[in-house]
């Protein structure tokens, strides 16, 4: 099979992508509007971009050519909590994508529970086991829809204690859900060790 992206309608390209690219992280992001309203949703096309210093990419689509409300918050007031969304908060975490109007609170729509964040105005979800504050650095348009593209500093890192050790996150204990196509989810249990070659 050869396939030329140029053939593809958006939705044959999108469902390619989708159920190619995977496993894909899951950033369950936390907004407010200019009112302080609160909005949490998920976005899997993200990634992290450089690590000094930490910053992530958050690729947000358009709704019938409508920003979405996350995309509307972190232009109006540049800050957003990126949680990465454990096994145990997977209903939860995919119950705060559907499209609910602007303005209504997915945390309590959800039965989440906000807690203050340390440095940013958007609270993070007291369910998740990792939280990153961030501020938005810049805002681009991508694609023909088009996509609305951020790339977001980390500011503070919140890590559940029972998940951190010496520097790093403890796997299995954070069980990080990840999506694959449709609705397809999985989790990080089967994990192989492959060490590499020192040459020099
Ligand atoms: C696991 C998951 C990943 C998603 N990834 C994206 C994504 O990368 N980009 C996007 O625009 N929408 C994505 N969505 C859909 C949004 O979450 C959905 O449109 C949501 O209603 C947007 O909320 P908002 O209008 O409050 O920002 C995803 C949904 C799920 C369940």
């Amino acid at each position: 099979m050869e396939i030329d992206p140029k053939s593809l309608k958006n939705n044959e390209s999108y469902k390619l992508l989708c159920s190619l690219l995977i496993p894909r992280p899951i950033a369950w992001v936390s907004t407010i509007n200019s009112e302080g309203k609160p909005n949490l949703a998920p976005f899997s096309f993200f990634g992290a971009v450089t690590s000094a210093p930490p910053t992530l990419m958050l690729s947000v689509g358009r709704r019938k050519g409508q920003l979405k409300d996350t995309s509307n918050n972190l232009l109006a007031t540049k800050e957003a909590v990126v949680h990465i969304p454990s096994q145990a908060n997977a209903n939860a975490m995919v119950a705060t994508s559907a499209d609910f109007e602007a303005g209504i609170d997915e945390f309590s729509a959800c039965g989440l529970t906000p807690t203050p964040s340390q440095c940013i105005k958007p609270a993070r979800v007291a369910e998740a086991a990792i939280a990153m504050e961030t501020r938005m650095l810049s805002h681009q348009l991508i694609g023909n829809a088009p996509s609305d593209v951020f790339f977001l500093e980390v500011l503070h890192f919140y890590i559940d204690d029972k998940i951190y050790t010496d520097g790093k996150i403890d796997t299995l204990g954070l069980d990080a859900c990840g999506r694959l196509g449709g609705d397809e989810y999985c989790t990080t249990t089967n994990i192989i060790q492959i060490a590499r070659r020192v040459l020099k």
